[in-house]
């Protein structure tokens, strides 16, 4: 299959503006530009059916069609934040083939006539955000970007800013926030992002994720239809999957919606290593609850509708797997540890559950757990759950927990039975002690009455 996203894969150097140049790229946004009217260009979008990466699965086109046409300033601001655990594909697109993000991040500045375009790294993307301003300097030398972009008449910068990485800046609002030199917490919505008030600056901005806007030179250049026809009908065009933990093949995957998790897991990413089995997925890395690992799983196609009807969430489609040796508990402990420590602390049930359920775990995990332990990990995690957090933090962190409790409690159950057995036997061993010292360390009667000495 030719790649629409990883060209990387198929031309070398495509990340090099010349090459990309010479591959067919920047004709997605000349076409744009010279054909198309930016209502016409939010209308093939929407048409293509494309839907956001960053996570939610949001129509794009409807995310454009949001911004007002007559906000005097409006925005585009790329997602590039990428911080969900097992999460890399934007990394890859970003890395090896720039210029056809800046492009897709062109086009949809023409589609909302955007004053400028920014674009927020990860902080720990610095050398990658180094090399992104030197490309864009490249287009905007092409008139591809800048002033009076393709003799247009229509202005449109490209900046580059470096977060200081924090994962709640992925989301968006935080994102805004910190981009405007204000501390990295969600914002009280509405107004929304696309809203006068919501944006960054407070202007109407569209935020999409960089996956996102790679796709939208090749919709532009092949027509909505063409897109849409691969995948599913709600689920359309390719995804990028990413593969990690316990599999033969870990990467990056681009493939087309629809196709199974055991395709996905043991054809491209050649199954478990060392002949193990599968135990547990989780579809959406960190944030989306764990699925078991049964037939009804794995025979399931990848869309976004399917993986809600299993319980889960496809989300950024950041595959870790985890084989039969793996302790549950453990590894939603782990993922509560993350969620702790990346809570922003603004709203309570989402600061005082993550800070709670991890003592919960730490608990559990040293050997002093118990059943009023276990009804913790499921009424805490629901009161960190139906909307009553300012974003979506407090609903992920409650999923890794209340997922494993639903599908793997008996190891749970067995953490609290070795806790109990071991507090049995020191209290044994403390009446001992006590038997035998007597409470003021002299000997018990027992001695004089021919006891067990
Ligand atoms: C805690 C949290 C972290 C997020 N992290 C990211 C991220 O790293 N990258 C991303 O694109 N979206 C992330 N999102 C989703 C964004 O808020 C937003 O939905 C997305 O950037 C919209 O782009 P899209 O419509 O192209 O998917 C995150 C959301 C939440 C709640
Ligand atoms: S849910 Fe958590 S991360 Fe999100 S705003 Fe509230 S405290 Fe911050």
């Amino acid at each position: 299959m030719e790649h629409i996203l990883l060209r990387d894969l198929d031309i070398p150097d495509i990340r090099n503006f010349d090459v990309y140049v010479a591959n067919g790229g920047y004709e997605g946004l000349k076409k744009a530009v010279r054909e198309h009217t930016p209502e016409e260009v939010i209308k093939i979008v929407l048409e293509s059916n494309l839907r956001g990466r960053g996570g939610a699965g949001f129509p794009t086109g409807r995310k454009w069609s949001f911004i007002p046409k007559d906000a005097p300033i409006k925005y585009v601001v790329v997602n590039a934040d990428e911080s969900e655990p097992g999460t890399f594909k934007d990394r890859q697109i970003l890395e090896k083939n720039p210029h056809q993000l800046i492009e897709g991040a062109m086009i949809a500045a023409y589609a909302i006539q955007a004053t400028a375009v920014y674009i927020y790294c990860r902080g720990e993307f610095w050398d990658l955000a180094h090399a992104l301003e030197e490309e864009i300097e490249a287009a905007r030398q092409a008139n591809l970007v800048g002033e009076d972009v393709l003799s247009s008449g229509w202005n449109c910068p490209v900046y580059v800013h470096l977060g200081a990485g924090a994962y709640i800046c992925g989301e968006e609002s935080a994102l805004l926030n910190s981009l405007q030199g204000l501390l990295g917490q969600p914002r009280v919505r509405p107004p929304f992002p696309a809203q006068p008030g919501g944006g960054l600056y407070y202007a109407p901005t569209v935020v999409n994720n960089v996956e996102t806007l790679a796709n939208v030179p090749w919709i532009i250049q092949n027509g909505a239809a063409a897109y849409k026809a691969i995948g599913t009908p709600e689920s359309s065009g390719v995804k990028i999957f990413c593969l990690s933990g316990h599999i033969a093949r870990p990467g990056n995957y681009e493939l087309p919606f629809g196709i199974t998790f055991r395709e996905l897991i043991f054809e491209h990413g050649g199954g478990i290593p060392d002949g193990k089995k599968l135990k547990a997925i989780l579809p959406s890395g960190a944030s989306g609850p764990v699925l078991p690992a049964t037939d009804e799983v794995l025979d399931a196609p990848l869309t976004y509708e399917s993986v809600a009807a299993l319980g889960s969430t496809l989300g950024s489609a950041s595959f870790i797997l985890m084989d039969e040796d793996t302790d549950m508990v453990w590894a939603a402990a782990k993922m509560t540890h993350f969620f702790k420590h990346e809570s922003c602390g603004k709203c309570t049930p989402c600061r005082e559950g993550t800070y709670w359920l991890e003592r919960i775990y730490r608990r559990l995990l040293r050997g002093d757990g118990t059943m009023r332990d276990l009804e913790l990990l499921k009424s805490i995690p629901r009161n960190m759950q139906g909307g009553v957090t300012l974003c979506a933090l407090g609903e992920f962190a409650a999923n890794p927990v209340l997922s494993t409790v639903q599908h793997f409690y008996a190891e749970y159950e067995e953490y609290v039975r070795r806790a109990e057995a071991s507090r049995e036997a020191r209290q044994a061993a403390e009446q001992m002690h006590d038997y035998t010292l007597g409470e003021a360390g002299e000997l018990p009667e027992a001695v004089g009455q021919g006891g067990v000495w």
